[in-house]
Formats: structure tokens, C-alpha cells, sequence
């Protein structure tokens, strides 16, 4: 198969006019014109529409197991598509949770089965330690703990283990950081405060400068939390992502949805989404994520009992391009936080940017497509969103995963089953 396609390449040097050819899977040649026949060709051309390197959501809950009517990996990689991931990475919280090499066996092979997209599995801490074992590694991209249950409590030794296994392999630990010592009671339930989410940091960030694994922590939400990840950031070479929820919304804004406004962690004040704001501009936050965690709607009714989380994957890209247009982001922050960093923090060699060798990748936008976010559009099984009846600016308009178009102008083109484990792309 033989996949070219024309327009601004977004590439090393800059935006260029180019074509791309990509052959059974990977770009063979970049060049201003391309003589050689193709299959299928992809011409996007055209006032504000730029070919990015595909974009990696490095935290989504495809749910799927028992969990299966809130999403499965079939409508959560549908999400992606529509929303221009090639890569999603799994978060291993499901029913039964993916922390025994049988359970992942199994997590792969549903995967497998209906992924449109490419993705990743992370593994979760085990109620054994003789589940931590060598084959792991040929599935899952790296561990996720959940330090309110699982360092905070009974279960800190197997963390620790984790922790050891982790630094011993060099696989990243992705951390949902919030110390439960400072929790509150609010109308949303207990929920972290700022210093939860710093004292969190501040205990895995002393263990990661002691130990050595590669730290990642996700969803940051707050100024405090900020503020221990740069204090730490030079000694312990961790990384960080947010989520767009902490930058364009506040916690009164939040409050008013009821339940549909409740995550976890939960969204702060403005001045933490300002700080958040700037610390994605510098760098100090390494990536931007979904936190895709779709329930039902019966499950969001009542705030003090609501499922936290919200899905995110159809409204991600369009919430950012949305910041370039208004001049607070530009495409290159998008770009790195969405794209080079996920796959440098993942460790994905072969993805990340539009160059010859790596794989055909590629995330088709229109910065100038304008819509408002309606979840009865949702590909997802997750039919509301913080976002409904917003005006954006900017959407995918392809999502093309190893040479294989998956999305064109907003209808899923690709097959169930397509969508590959990046730890077979090999
Ligand atoms: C996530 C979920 O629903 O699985 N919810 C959330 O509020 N973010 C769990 C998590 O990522 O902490
Ligand atoms: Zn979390
Ligand atoms: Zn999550």
C-alpha cells in the first residue's frame, strides 16, 4: 500500500509545501513533488490546513471488560480518530484491572481485536509480586500508579516494587499524584487540594531521585503542584502532562456542570490555569493529555456521588487549536506537547515527527474549521462533555495511523482491528 499525501507538511525545519510518500507503513520520501504512483492520494492543500506528525494521547480509559457499556476499545479508538490521535496509551483501572500478565494477555488481545488506532497499555500495581514479571514488558509501555490507593495505603510495598522493577527496566511510571492527607469535603464529595497534589509530587519525585525510574506525572492541576514539578525537574528528569480542563476552565465554572464538572484531580482556580498556562509555554509541562474517562450519564447526575472524568478525546484538538487561533498557543506548542513529547516520554522511536524511516503517522488539521462541541457527535459511548455548545476554531480533518487513513473529513474510513500495540510495531 501506497499512501501520499500533499499540503504544508509540519516538519523539522518548518512548515513546507511537500508530498509524503508512505510505503507499506512507513514514510520512504519527503519532497517538494512526488512523480511515483500511489494508491491513494491524500491532496489537503488548502488556506490552514497543516499535515502534523499523528498525535499520541498519552492517558485514556478505554474502558471496555466489565466496563464495556461505558466505552470499549472499538467507539474509544473511533474517538481517537475523530479526534486525531493515531496513539492512545490505556489506564489500567478497569474491571478486572490490568495488573496480572494474564489479565494484559487478555487486554491485548480485545484491543487488538477492535482498535482503529495504534496504542499503548500500561500496567497497574499488583496484588502479588510475582505479577511483576520480565514478559510484561512485551506489551505494556510502563506502569501507572495510583498513589491515594496505592502508595498512601496498605499497598505502598508493591508500589515500592513497582518502583524497583521500573527503574531496573527503564519503564516509565506514570503517577495520578494527590496525597489524601489533604483532601476536603466539598458538594463534589472529598476532593485533593493543591497541596495534595504538591505533598504527592513531592513524596514520587523523592523516590524517582532515589530510585531512578523515569517519573511521568499526569494531569496537573494545580500552581503548587507546578511549582514542586520544576523543584524537582533538573535532579529527577521527570515529565508532566495537564489537561486542557485545567487551562481553559475554573473550579466556579466547574461547579456550576454539577456533576458533569467533576474529575479528579479536581479543576482549580484561575491563577492555577494561568501558571498552568505558562508552565506549558516553557516547558515545564511536557505534554497535553485527554484523561478520556468516559461514564454513563446516569453516573454524573449528582455531584456529592458522580463518576469523575469526562471524555475527552473529540475535544481535545479542536480546545487547542482553538488557543492557537486566539494567538495563546501556536501550532509548534501543540505539536510537542501533543506529538514529540508523548513519544519521547513513551520512549516511540518511530513516531513523533514527519521524517523519512518513521512510521506513516499523520494528523490532518484545519485550523479554521469552526463548530460547537455538541456530544451527540461523539464517537465515544460518552455522550456529554465541560465543553458542550463551545465555539471552536480548528479540527482533524484525517487521521492516518501506519499509512492507512482511519478518518477522512470527519467519517471513520478504517477497519476494526487495524490499530496495533506499539510494542509489536516492530
Ligand atoms: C478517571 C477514571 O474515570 O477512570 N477519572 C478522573 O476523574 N480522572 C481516573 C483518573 O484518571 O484519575
Ligand atoms: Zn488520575
Ligand atoms: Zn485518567
Amino acid at each position: 500500500m501506497r499512501l501520499l499525501v500533499t499540503g504544508k507538511i509540519f516538519t523539522r525545519g518548518g512548515l513546507v509545501d511537500a508530498s509524503v510518500m508512505v510505503e507499506n507503513g512507513r514514510i520512504t520520501k519527503i519532497a517538494k513533488v512526488i512523480q511515483e504512483p500511489a494508491d491513494q492520494v491524500l491532496d489537503y492543500h488548502g488556506k490552514g490546513r497543516i499535515v502534523l506528525p499523528g498525535l499520541i494521547d498519552m492517558h485514556v480509559h478505554m474502558r471496555d471488560f466489565e466496563y464495556s457499556h461505558k466505552e470499549d476499545f472499538f467507539t474509544g479508538t473511533s474517538a481517537a480518530a475523530m479526534g486525531g490521535f493515531t496513539v492512545v496509551a490505556d489506564m489500567p483501572n478497569t474491571r478486572p484491572r490490568v495488573n496480572r500478565p494474564d489479565v494484559l494477555a487478555r487486554r491485548e488481545k480485545v484491543a487488538s481485536n477492535k482498535s482503529l488506532v495504534d496504542y499503548a497499555l500500561y500496567y497497574g500495581v499488583p496484588e502479588r509480586e510475582e505479577d511483576l514479571r520480565d514478559e510484561i514488558q512485551e506489551l505494556a509501555i510502563g506502569f501507572k500508579i495510583f498513589m491515594q490507593h496505592e502508595f498512601y495505603t496498605d499497598r505502598r510495598p508493591l508500589s515500592e516494587r513497582v518502583l524497583e522493577f521500573a527503574s531496573r527496566k527503564n519503564m516509565p511510571v506514570v503517577v495520578h499524584a494527590e496525597n489524601p492527607k489533604f483532601f476536603v469535603e466539598t458538594e463534589m464529595g472529598p476532593v485533593g487540594t493543591p497541596e495534595a497534589e504538591a505533598s504527592a509530587i513531592r513524596d514520587i519525585a523523592g523516590a524517582a531521585s532515589d530510585m531512578g525510574f523515569p517519573l511521568h506525572v499526569t494531569h496537573t492541576s494545580s500552581e503548587a503542584g507546578l511549582r514542586e514539578l520544576t523543584a524537582w525537574k533538573d535532579k529527577t528528569g521527570l515529565t508532566a502532562d495537564t489537561c486542557p480542563y485545567y487551562l481553559l476552565l475554573n473550579a466556579e465554572k466547574a461547579r456550576k456542570m454539577g456533576g458533569i464538572g467533576k474529575v479528579h484531580p479536581p479543576i482549580k482556580s484561575s491563577r492555577d490555569s494561568e501558571a498552568l498556562m505558562r508552565g506549558l509555554k516553557d516547558g515545564r509541562i511536557d505534554a497535553i493529555v485527554s484523561d478520556h474517562a468516559p461514564h454513563p450519564l446516569e453516573e454524573k447526575r449528582d455531584p456529592r456521588t458522580a463518576s469523575p472524568g469526562f471524555p475527552g478525546l473529540e475535544t481535545t484538538l479542536p480546545l487547542l487549536l482553538t488557543l492557537v487561533n486566539r494567538k495563546v498557543l501556536e501550532v509548534e506548542d501543540v505539536v510537542r506537547a501533543c506529538a514529540v513529547s508523548p513519544s519521547r516520554i513513551l520512549g516511540l522511536a518511530g513516531v513523533g515527527s514527519i521524517e523519512e524511516g518513521k512510521l506513516g503517522n499523520l494528523t490532518v488539521v484545519d485550523l479554521h474549521r469552526k463548530e460547537r462541541i455538541d456530544p451527540q457527535t461523539f464517537a465515544s459511548k460518552g455522550r456529554y462533555s465541560p465543553f458542550e455548545g463551545m465555539e471552536v476554531e480548528g479540527a482533524a480533518l484525517a487521521t492516518v495511523v501506519r499509512g492507512e487513513p482511519v478518518m477522512l473529513n470527519g467519517e471513520i474510513v478504517g477497519t476494526k482491528g487495524w490499530g496495533k500495540n506499539v510494542k509489536t510495531w516492530y
